[in-house]
Parts: structure tokens; C-alpha cells; sequence
């Protein structure tokens, strides 16, 4: 029996219509969730995110801002706007889109995000915090991944995780997220010898990797939960990292490319923002 669907658009239309219906409680209120995104340069891949973004507080009746910079924008003058929305008390989420021009230091500008606005999770104190089990906000891609995983109602508890992939977006906080589940997490990467005698193992296999089609069948244990985070442009048209067609007939559990955890991301993002506005209201 070919692999259930875990289907990122319907997952995502009834989150955001919760979301939704929290913030219109919060606007009764006098508050109306804001989210600012931080744009610098011209990245096409980008400019859809940042649209995206957009769209998504529109939807559920949150307030948007998309600070626009040019590609030459220094590291200061960045920071200052930083600074500028840090002190807005109409915005309680920024984002500063990554990557960022080359010439910028990108830690740097994350580092100086209040915490409680860093509605990325990217933030040294959300990182620790999420590493430390605290309750920091969480990365939006592995959050909304997780979200997917519990959809399944599979008990995951000493399951084996394989997650492929370690940047600080996606690999990292996804291998802490499933540990916190208590699953048994391997973190595999460009340099993993042997990459398939780790994912065949997994229970749970996370492709955070970048390159289209890169997980076949053959690397897929039979009955696996497989969420594929790839995101990758060809031909004009957007593939996964997972070659869908041939593990779909092996794993238990898939999500599709697109309407998987693309969809949940931006999900994910709104219900960070909602979060922090209702925290702002709590300590005002
Ligand atoms: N670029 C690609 N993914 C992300 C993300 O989740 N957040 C930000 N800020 N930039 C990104």
C-alpha cells in the first residue's frame, strides 16, 4: 500500500483558521498582531517568501511590514532598522530574511533581534533555549515538521530518527525537537560515509539536504515516516529532496513537494508571531 499523504495545505488551513481566531481576540483587545520582514537585496527566491509572508498575515488578519533594503545597505544602517522595529510596539515579529548580501554579517544582525521578536527562533538565547529545554521560540521549517510527525499519531518515543542535513535553520533545531520527542537522533550530512546505512535504519527520516531527488527508495526504511524539507527549483518547477514517486511506495508516511512543510512554514511563522503578541500582552 503506497504511503499516506501528510498534506501540508489541509494542515495548514485549519492551524491558520485557529490562528485567526486568536487574533481577532486579541484585536477585541486593542491588539493586532504585527509582523515586520526585513528584505535586503533582490533575491528572487526570496521576493516569494517575503510575498508569502505577506499573504499569510493578510489571511488571519495580522498586521505586515516589509522593510525594503537596497543590496549596498551597510551593517549598521541594517541594525538600525533593526533597532527601529525592536522599539515599534506595533510589531512583535521580525524577520530578517536570509541569506543576506554577502558582505553582511548575519549573525550579527540576528543577535541584535529582541528575543521575545525573534519569531525565526534564531536568536542565541531561542537556540540555547531550545537546546536546554526552556521555552524560547522555536525555528519555523523544523517546528512545523514536527507538527507533521505528531499527525501521524505514531508514539515516538525510542524511535530512530535520521536527520539529514545540520544547518542552524533546519538540521539542528529538527535533530533537538526530536530528541525532545525522545527519539534516538543521528544527524547525517555532506561528509556522512555510507549515508544509506544510517537512513535505511530510520523510523522517523528528515531530508533537509538540497538537491532534488537525492532520497530514493532503496535508502528508505519500509514503514518510515518521511517528511521531506527540499525546496529545490528545476526546470521551472519545485521538487523535494525526496524522489517521491519510488519511496512513496515504501514508507508509511510522506509529505509532497510542494503543499508539504513548505506550506507549514509559513504556518508556523504566523503562529510565532500570534505567540509573541500574546506574551507582549501578558507583560504590558
Ligand atoms: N531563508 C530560508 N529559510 C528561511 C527562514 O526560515 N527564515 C529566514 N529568515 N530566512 C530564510
Amino acid at each position: 500500500m503506497p504511503a499516506r499523504i501528510l498534506d501540508g495545505r489541509v494542515m495548514s488551513e485549519t492551524l491558520r483558521a485557529e490562528i485567526s481566531q486568536r487574533v481577532s481576540e486579541l484585536k477585541k483587545r486593542g491588539i493586532t498582531p504585527g509582523l515586520a520582514v526585513i528584505l535586503a537585496g533582490n533575491d528572487p527566491a526570496s521576493e516569494i517568501y517575503v510575498r508569502n509572508k505577506g499573504n499569510g498575515c493578510l489571511e488571519t488578519g495580522m498586521y505586515s511590514e516589509t522593510v525594503r533594503l537596497p543590496e549596498s545597505i551597510s551593517q549598521e544602517e541594517l541594525e538600525a532598522e533593526i533597532d527601529r522595529l525592536n522599539q515599534d510596539s506595533r510589531i512583535h515579529g521580525i524577520l530578517v530574511q536570509l541569506p543576506l548580501p554577502k558582505h553582511l554579517d548575519a549573525a550579527s544582525a540576528l543577535a541584535r533581534i529582541r528575543p521575545e521578536k525573534d519569531v525565526d527562533g534564531f536568536h542565541l538565547l531561542n537556540a540555547g533555549s531550545l537546546m536546554t529545554g526552556g521555552e524560547g521560540v522555536i525555528p519555523c521549517t523544523p517546528k512545523g515538521a514536527l507538527y507533521m510527525i505528531r499527525q501521524t499519531g505514531v508514539d515516538l518515543a525510542g524511535k530512530d530518527a535520521v536527520v539529514i542535513g545540520r544547518s542552524n535553520i533546519v538540521g539542528k533545531p529538527m535533530a533537538m525537537l526530536l530528541l525532545r520527542e525522545n527519539c534516538t537522533v543521528t544527524v547525517c550530512h555532506s561528509r556522512t560515509k555510507d549515508l544509506a546505512e544510517y537512513t535505511r535504519r530510520a523510523d522517523i527520516l528528515v531530508a533537509a539536504v538540497g538537491r532534488a531527488g537525492f532520497v530514493t527508495a532503496d535508502m528508505v526504511k519500509p514503514g518510515a515516516i518521511v517528511i521531506d524539507v527540499g525546496i529545490n527549483r528545476v526546470d521551472g518547477k519545485v521538487k523535494g529532496d525526496v524522489d517521491f514517486d519510488s519511496v512513496r511506495e515504501v514508507a508509511s508516511w510522506i509529505t509532497p513537494v510542494p503543499g508539504g512543510v513548505g506550506k507549514m512554514t509559513i504556518t508556523m511563522l504566523l503562529q510565532n508571531t500570534l505567540e509573541a503578541a500574546e506574551r507582549a500582552e501578558k507583560k504590558a
